[in-house]
Parts: C-alpha cells; sequence; structure tokens
C-alpha cells in the first residue's frame, strides 16, 4: 500500500473513531493502522499503537504521550482525580491514540519517613501511590511520577536532593514508568552534575523509567540532556496563552539539531483545552509540537473535554506525525516569525508540513518542493486537520494563513536518485538537513571557509557545526559510501570534539570514537546495496559546541 492510500486510512479512522462514546463497558480499541503487523514500522504506527512493527525496547523511541496534573489542575490533585482520569484516558480513546503515561505533578508528597523514604499525602492519596500504580496499570496505562532535583520541590514538598538513590529504588518498586525531575531549591548545585546522579539512580534501581529533565533550559540541557536522559526542558513553564505558546516553540524549533529517538526536547506540556486559547490556537499549538516531534504530554481536565479538544488532541493524523518512527524534528524553511517548517516522515516521498502565521493579519506562505528535497514533479497534498486531499501541485504549495492559523500538510512526492557513476554529497540534495546553528554548508566548513583536516585541503564536502543530521535518498541505486571525517582546521587549537555517526534504512553501521581538532582525517568507507536513506550524524560529546566544525570530507557516493 503506497503512502497516501495508507494516510487516506489514517484519516478514516479518525472519522470512525471521533466521539467514542463514553459507557460502563471497556470501549472497543481504535482500529490499528492497516500496515501494522508486516513487520516495518512506518509512517502512522508507533510502540504505543503497533508494538508488533515498531521499537519498544529503545526507551521513549518516539516523543512520550501521556497527560500531567500540572497545567490545569496545580497542586489541587488526589486519588479520585487520578483514578477519573485513568478511566477518561481510556473511555475517550486517548489511551488507544498513544497518550499513555498517566503522571502526576508535584504535591503527591508530603514528608519523609526516617529511613528516608519518601511518602505520599494520605490525606490525598488514601489508597497510596502504589495502589494507585496498580489501578493505573490495570487501565493499560503506564505511571509516571513528579520529583525535585532540589532540597524542596518547587511546591516546598520534600525534593530529592541526597535522596536520589532512595527515591529511584522507591519509585521501581511501585512500578513507576515515568519520572519528572524539576529544579527548584537548588541553590549551588549545577544542573549536569546534579541530572546525572539522578540518571545514575534510576540505572541503579533497575526499571526503565523514562527520565524528563525539568531545569527550564538552564544550562544548555540539550548539549547534556541526550546523554543524560530522555527528555529535557527548552524553557521555562508554558501558560495557557498564544503568546507564551509561541515563545515555547520558537525557543524550541531551532534546536532540532539535538533530538531524535531517546531524547528529545520538551517545549513543555500542553495546553489543549484548558480554555486560555481559541481552537484555532490550539491546532497550531498541536501542529506546532507535532512538527518539532515535542512530547505530547495533556494537560487538560479529560474527564470533561469538549468535541473540539478531542477532536485536537486525537486527531490520529497529526499524532502520527509527531510520532514518526524516524524521529527528525522538523526544521524552518523561512525566516520570520510566519514561515514553514517541514519534516520527511517514514514513507517514501512524504514530508510533513506546516506554514504557520502567529501574525494579526493574514499572510501568504509558500513552499516549493525542491526546497524539501524532493524531484521537481508534482506532488500531492493532504490537509491533516480537514482531513482532506487538497490535490496534486506542480511545483509547490501556496496558501493565504489567516492570524494565529497553522495549516499541516502531507506531502507526498517524489525522491531524488542519484546519477549513476560517483556523486559528491555537496552536489546531491539533501531530505533533511539539521544543524545546531546556521545551514548545513556544501564544500565549506562550518565558518565558510574551505575545508582542511590538519592542513589536508578538500575542494568537496560537508560542513556542519556541533550536532546535524543530513538524510540522503539513494532508493538502492548505490553501492558505497566514502568519506573522510575530522574536526577542520579553522576550530581554535584544543577545541572541537564530536562524535560521527553513519546509519542506512536507519540502522548503525558506522560510529567513530570521540574526533578531536588536530586529529588526522578518518576514512568511512560503508557499502550501500540495498539502501534507501543515508542518514550522516554529527553529535556532540555533552561538552561545549565551541570549535565543533564537524566535516564530512570528500563525502561521495557510488552509484549505479
Ligand atoms: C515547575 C515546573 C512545572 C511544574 C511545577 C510544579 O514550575 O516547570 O512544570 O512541575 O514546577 O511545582
Amino acid at each position: 500500500m503506497n503512502g497516501i492510500n495508507r494516510n487516506i486510512l489514517i484519516g478514516v479512522f479518525l472519522v470512525l473513531t471521533a466521539g467514542c462514546s463514553s459507557s460502563d463497558h471497556e470501549p472497543s480499541p481504535l482500529p490499528l493502522p492497516e500496515s501494522c503487523g508486516n513487520g516495518l514500522c512506518e509512517f502512522g504506527e508507533f510502540c504505543a499503537i503497533c508494538p508488533s512493527d515498531c521499537d519498544c525496547n529503545t526507551l521513549a523511541a518516539t516523543p512520550p504521550m501521556g497527560w500531567n496534573s500540572w497545567n490545569r489542575f496545580g497542586c489541587d490533585i488526589d486519588e479520585r482525580l487520578a483514578k477519573e482520569t485513568a478511566d477518561a484516558m481510556v473511555e475517550t480513546g486517548m489511551r488507544d491514540a498513544g497518550y499513555v503515561y498517566l503522571n502526576l505533578d508535584d504535591c503527591w508528597q508530603i514528608s519523609r519517613a526516617p529511613d528516608g523514604t519518601i511518602i505520599e499525602d494520605r490525606e490525598r492519596f488514601p489508597s497510596g501511590i502504589p495502589a494507585l500504580s496498580d489501578y493505573v496499570h490495570s487501565k493499560g496505562l503506564k505511571f509516571g511520577l513528579y520529583t525535585c532535583a532540589g532540597t524542596r520541590t518547587c511546591q516546598e514538598r520534600p525534593g530529592s536532593a541526597g535522596y536520589e538513590y532512595i527515591d529511584a529504588k522507591t519509585y521501581a518498586l511501585w512500578n513507576i514508568d515515568y519520572i519528572k525531575v524539576d529544579w527548584c531549591n537548588t541553590q549551588g548545585m549545577v544542573p549536569h552534575v546534579q541530572y546525572q546522579i539522578m540518571k545514575e539512580a534510576i540505572e541503579y534501581a533497575g526499571r526503565p523509567m523514562v527520565y524528563s529533565i525539568c531545569n527550564w533550559g538552564w544550562d544548555y540541557p540539550h548539549i547534556w540532556g541526550p546523554y543524560t536522559g530522555n527528555l529535557w526542558r527548552t524553557t521555562g513553564d508554558i501558560a495557557d496563552e498564544f503568546i507564551r505558546m509561541l515563545y515555547n516553540f520558537y525557543m524550541t524549533e531551532q534546536l532540532s539539531a539535538f533530538a531524535g529517538p531517546g531524547h528529545w526536547n520538551d517545549p513543555d506540556m500542553l495546553e489543549v483545552g484548558n480554555g486560555g486559547m481559541t481552537d484555532e490556537e490550539y491546532r497550531a499549538h498541536m501542529s506546532l509540537w507535532a512538527i518539532m516531534a515535542a512530547p505530547l504530554i495533556a494537560g487538560n481536565d479529560l474527564r470533561i473535554m469538549s468535541e473540539a479538544t478531542k477532536e485536537i488532541l486525537l486527531n490520529r493524523e497529526v499524532i502520527a506525525v509527531d510520532q514518526d518512527p524516524w524521529g527528525l524534528p522538523g526544521v524552518r524553511f523561512t525566516k520570520g516569525l510566519a514561515g514553514v517548517w517541514a519534516r520527511p516522515v517514514a514513507a517514501e516521498g512524504t514530508r510533513a508540513v506546516v506554514l504557520f502565521n502567529p501574525l494579526w493579519d493574514t499572510r501568504e506562505l509558500s513552499v516549493q518542493w525542491s526546497s524539501l528535497g524532493l524531484a521537481s514533479t508534482s506532488a500531492r497534498v493532504r490537509d491533516l486537520w480537514l482531513h482532506k486531499d487538497l490535490g496534486v501541485f506542480a511545483s509547490g504549495y501556496r496558501a493565504a494563513v489567516p492570524p494565529h492559523h497553522a495549516q499541516m500538510l502531507l506531502v507526498k512526492g517524489q525522491e531524488h536518485i542519484p546519477p549513476s557513476g560517483v556523486t559528491y554529497l555537496s552536489d546531491y540534495p539533501w531530505m533533511y538537513a539539521s544543524n545546531a546553528k546556521g545551514d548545513v554548508l556544501r564544500d565549506r566548513a562550518a565558518p565558510g571557509t574551505p575545508i582542511t583536516i590538519r592542513g589536508k585541503r578538500y575542494d568537496k564536502g560537508l560542513g556542519v557545526f556541533g550536532a546535524s543530521t543530513i538524510l540522503f535518498h539513494l532508493g538502492d541505486a548505490c553501492t558505497w559510501l566514502s568519506t573522510e571525517v575530522g574536526i577542520d582546521d579553522s576550530a581554535p587549537e584544543g577545541q572541537g570534539s564530536v562524535v560521527f555517526r553513519v546509519a542506512t534504512d536507519h540502522v548503525e553501521r558506522f560510529k567513530s570514537e570521540v574526533v578531536r581538532q588536530g586529529m588526522e582525517p578518518q576514512k568511512v568507507e560503508i557499502s550501500l546495496s540495498g539502501v534507501h536513506v543515508l542518514k550522516l550524524v554529527v553529535e556532540t560529546t555533552g561538552d561545549s559546541l565551541y570549535g565543533d566544525h564537524a566535516v564530512w570530507a570528500d563525502a561521495r557516493v557510488s552509484c549505479r
């Protein structure tokens, strides 16, 4: 089945499943995508809805989805709310759409026992957290708790500083699946040091638990976060206001190079359904989070959702973009506030695109297929909010986008195929390129200078900075890849350290040791027979990005 038919099917699921009624019986689960069970994890599938095809071994292989108490209820939480929310997650279809984590935020805890064990507020949680954990799990959900890296939480409850091992062990004993760790009352502590302690405590506790770092973007968590946790907050708290949602979006969309399967940028939880924005603005909020591959943690009262709120949170086509198994966070194609963001998804020739206008007047926004790395043939366009095919468009798409509106599209065109012979990758269009700062450069190193590694000069190659992912479509036409990797001589002496990785069809084929400035170029040769998609990744080593002028020198493929 081709991508478009599958997408239409996903749209049909939505129509079939909108407005699931609540009843005494467990509602019947949402139908699975038709491709589920064919052994391939394709667009529209992810672990929570298709465990037989998709990666369920990597923790947070796709951005976590669920619900958290804070945005709507603050400190006013109790056992009844948690149980009713668990019930609502099942009845409304949230669980079956992928929202599987039920997370209690601040205020579930009250004190510590003499041996240091954390104690829940028994007035609000009379049956205790372990019993609640059992209840949540009995509903086919996963359960998360909140704590704080400091001495006390933001609401002055006991924090985990000095108790990391006891807390991680207790949570493991209670079958907790997700831990959010906040950053209040941390005077004198250093984020990357403090969060590392809890990471080790979780490993020691021996239960896989998603580790959510919540230090509001301080101390560049996107640099060390990938080595420490599964997601890290990129900003301060969201609020139920369009302007605050925008701020969190723009602060996060520029960090796409740092996120990927198992480690995600977290622009904070959703406000959809809380009443402070229009439905149009909430649709934009959901579209922006999905194109960024942000966690989708609902923050509203799931027991009393309007039809519009359900329609937004349960849009299976939009969720499919967020949860796409390739996990490539969208990148920006325009300058300015209004603009276009896009990401390839796991279906040949397919890109998810958002045209977003945050301004007060209507804006014309457009995207060319060639800028999305597609061949210059026509492409089919589907609107993911209207669940409607818009038709076939010759070389691009243009729309007048109303104020505070996001149009979310799926574009299905044709990928490029390399010509026969040797092709330098810097002469061949990429499907996707993210970079920590600025653009990926062709035949230049990051500062715009000619490529030179330890005095050896290269005319061809790709120059990136700090962290980067570049995808090329090879379409089973090539036989080998050859490149020399290193830090460009433009990096200041003693600065610059990265790791190079190569994956073919999303399976890792090469991973370098730490490559530093001043080292000899390292030759990499990889056979490419049968390969459709080539992925070149540069990662930081968790330290500063200063001098990380990484180059894929002489990168070329040989094709039939
Ligand atoms: C901080 C976090 C919020 C929430 C509150 C709880 O502000 O950023 O997400 O957890 O603390 O007190």
